[in-house]
């Protein structure tokens, strides 16, 4: 029988959880795919049945997603998973055709995700558009640089209390931050304030802070450990940001100076984290960076007219989609101010992959640098204007994988 792609009906999310489950290794308890269906879009979902059975899954985000300058409506794709049994038969190449095909119908300019595996998703026209980082501090270093500024004083919350309190701050911050998803209240609910006994993996329960000037605050897990009798625990921080330079001292401090506790470690970190310049001793904080959210401009002129640029100027760019082969050639005028985008026949700038062009949408590539590698075509001054133009200041930062 044909493979039939569509929408999973709403009643499948069961299904649609243990399908995803058999894939990625997790065995969702009953409270955990209530939970699931909380954020699931069933009817924005494109799944594929082999005898009437699921046997591949591609989820939707209704996202609104910062970007230089403001923020937009964004698909996120998520929960991508084929069965082993029916891997290499194409099946995520028909389920990304019906999702880019429904994205496009929408009118959302921008698609995002996270990639499993740094191979997969160049082929779709998507680009590593941020760097996420891995860090590992051990408490004996947590001395701060004598620069830095006085650490804010932080008070600790209950998750009902940071329900009320959390999600204005992080309003305020991400507004700042290209590269977030805007955190709607099921969002909060399913990802932050709920805390199962399978989330702790052996952790404490979920803890928050929050700096007492407002503008901060941090969740995080403590895991007890103790060797030949002395204590050499972890603390897991899952979220930390903040807006003035005192309370991001003030939380990294505060995780850092825990009793008992030997090293810190904190995932998801922005390539522009306060915390490393603010340590005496930066390079005793292991970090390993790695691609963050990934980028594809479904809808090219839309996407760059949707951002703010550095420093005013016009450039016309060629992109290649190496999804459906076609080539857009786009005239962009932009600016602190906003911009407009709009195809045109006028000869290029620059050209480029649509891989690439994702990966400096928010920031985060630089024309001169892809130039280098024999990825962008264009002279020295129109790389120069685009790096200038794109480049934005702070570097994207995505804290959460979705
Ligand atoms: C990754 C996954 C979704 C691919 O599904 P699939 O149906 O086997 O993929 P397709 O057969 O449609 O292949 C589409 C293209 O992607 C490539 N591809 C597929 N899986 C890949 C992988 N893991 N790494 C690199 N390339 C991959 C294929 O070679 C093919 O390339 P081509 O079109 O240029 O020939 C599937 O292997 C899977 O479920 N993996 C485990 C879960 C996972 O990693 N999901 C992604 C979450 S972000």
């Amino acid at each position: 029988m044909a493979i039939v792609i569509r929408p999973a009906d709403p009643a499948e999310y069961s299904d649609f959880a243990q399908t995803m489950g058999r894939v990625f290794a997790w065995d969702p308890e009953p409270a955990g795919v209530e939970r699931f269906q909380t954020t699931w879009e069933p009817e924005r979902s494109h799944c594929a049945y082999d005898d009437g059975k699921m046997v591949a899954t591609l989820g939707t985000f209704s996202l609104t997603l910062t970007v230089p300058g403001g923020s937009i409506p964004a698909a996120g794709t998520t929960q991508v998973s084929v069965l082993p049994s029916h891997r290499r038969q194409g099946l995520l190449r028909k389920l990304m055709t019906a999702h880019l095909g429904e994205v496009a119908d929408r009118g959302e300019p921008v698609v995002a995700l996270w990639a499993s595996e740094s191979s997969i998703y160049g082929r779709f026209g998507f680009g590593a558009a941020s760097v996420s980082v891995e860090l590992k501090v051990p408490t004996q270093y947590r001395a701060f640089h004598r620069l830095a500024p006085e650490p804010s004083p932080v008070q600790l919350i209950s998750l009902e209390e940071a329900k009320e309190v959390v999600p204005p701050i992080h309003a305020r911050i991400a507004a700042a931050w290209s590269g977030m998803p805007v955190r709607r209240p099921n969002w909060w609910n399913a990802r932050w304030f709920s805390d199962l006994p399978s989330d702790r993996r052996g952790s404490s329960a979920l803890r928050v802070a929050v700096s007492k000037a407002g503008d901060g605050f941090v969740f995080y897990r403590q895991k007890s450990q103790w060797s030949g009798g002395n204590p050499g625990g972890e603390l897991i921080v899952t979220d930390l940001m903040a807006q003035s330079p005192e309370s991001w001292a003030g939380l990294w401090s505060f995780v850092l100076s825990h009793d008992l506790v030997g090293s810190v470690e904190a995932d998801l970190r922005p390539a522009e984290d306060p915390l490393l310049p603010m340590l005496a001793a930066p390079r005793r904080a292991a970090a390993v960076a790695s691609d963050g959210i990934w980028t594809r401009l479904n809808d090219t002129a839309g996407a760059l007219a949707a951002r703010k640029y550095a420093v005013d100027g016009e450039l016309v760019i060629e992109s290649h989609d190496p999804f459906d082969g076609s080539t857009k050639t786009v005239h962009l005028e932009g600016g602190p101010e906003g911009a407009t985008c709009l195809a045109t026949d006028r000869a290029p700038d620059l050209v480029i992959d649509a891989e690439d062009l994702g990966s400096a949408y928010l920031g985060w590539s630089r024309f001169r640098s892809l130039a280098r590698t024999g990825r962008v075509g264009g002279d020295q001054a129109a790389l120069t204007l685009a790096d200038a133009m794109f480049g934005w200041n702070p570097l994207p930062w995505c804290p959460e994988v979705f």
